[in-house]
């Protein structure tokens, strides 16, 4: 890029991405003053509810003693905190190569502006990793594969809907249920702070996509939709199995649990029916996931999109309409 490019940058104009930045201001705290890191973080404290982890609400997990529980807990709490570390240092390079690639002031803007959040994450999640003294779980080879393929990503729209608007709505998710089930105040005050800030981090990825979406003709938002309701149906569909179960017997064994695979058909028999119940509630409209608000509001489930998909009487799809045409009339 050469001086000339930089001299007349032109605002889009967008009153919501425009809003962003100066929010990122308003909203914005401190790493260091606004987290008590004095707090002690305890050996035997599993941190988080038992019922937040994978096979964690199953009965047969409920019954196990106690510290095996808060062992198993904890090794999932770690293993996730890692994963979300180098997923904030990855959210870190896309923002830096959209400041780099995109040539609208207001949207280089909110990318520069959610740079410093995501660096301020890493340290946040880093921080309290080193507090909780341990060796953390490696992250998995598909989390790994998923995050390098993003790193490889050049142009604009790929990455500004694969992080912004598919990653950090997906991450949502979890930052909530993290953040409801911490029992320990100073991990609770991190999520907490985190999850605001990501909130603005997936509006970008929203708004983004739905100007984009605005602008095509016909057959581009479909092909869009099309990669995108795959990728975002299968994540939703996808609930702990046996790969998670394999990771949780390992713990228990870890914990002193002579016989873990004897529990083990049980446990995912167990877990199978909380998935289906899971599902059922998505589907019924109650609580509409992240990823499916994002999609209507960049404008995927528009009708003749979904018709073009196949997907109008998609149950999941159903209930999120359902869902927010009940939230409206609410307002
Ligand atoms: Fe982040
Ligand atoms: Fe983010």
């Amino acid at each position: 890029m050469r001086t000339r490019e930089l001299l007349k940058l032109h605002n889009t104009g967008h009153p919501g991405i425009n809003s962003l930045f100066a929010k990122a201001h308003s909203a914005d705290w401190d790493f260091e003053n606004d987290v008590d890191w004095r707090l002690p973080v305890d050996p035997d404290d599993s941190l988080v509810a038992h019922g937040w982890a994978a096979y964690g609400k199953t009965p047969t997990f409920q019954a196990l003693p106690e510290p095996v529980k808060i062992h198993a807990t904890r090794r999932a709490v770690g293993r996730m905190l890692n994963i979300l570390q180098v997923g904030e240092s990855v959210a870190q390079n896309v923002c830096a190569k959209l400041v780099l690639t995109l040539r609208e002031e207001d949207y280089r803007n909110h990318a520069a502006a959610q740079a410093m959040d995501e660096a301020r994450h890493h340290l946040a999640y880093c921080r309290f990793i080193d507090a909780m003294d341990e060796e953390v779980e490696d992250i998995d080879s598909g989390t790994e594969m998923m995050f390098d393929a993003l790193l490889s990503m050049n142009d604009p729209l790929e990455l500004i809907a694969t992080e912004q608007f598919f990653l950090e709505s997906f991450a949502m998710s979890i930052f909530e249920g993290l953040r409801q089930d911490a029992t320990h105040p100073l991990l609770r005050r991190i999520l907490e702070l985190i999850t605001r800030d990501e909130s603005r981090h997936m509006g970008f990825g929203v708004l983004y996509i739905a100007e984009w979406m605005r602008r095509q003709p016909a057959d581009r938002r479909i092909a869009f939709a099309r990669q995108w309701m795959g990728q975002i149906l299968g994540s939703l569909m996808d609930r702990p199995g046996p790969i998670m179960l394999a990771r949780l017997v390992r713990r228990l064994h870890d914990a002193g649990v002579a016989d873990a695979e004897v529990l083990a058909p049980q446990l995912l028999r167990e877990q199978h029916e909380i998935n289906a119940a899971e599902l059922a509630e998505a589907a019924s409209g109650v609580k509409v996931p992240h990823l499916l608000k994002s999609a209507r509001r960049a404008g995927l489930l528009e009708p003749e999109i979904l018709e073009a998909l196949h997907l109008s009487s998609q149950p999941l799809i159903r209930g999120a309409l359902r869902g927010s045409a009940e939230t409206a009339s609410h307002d």
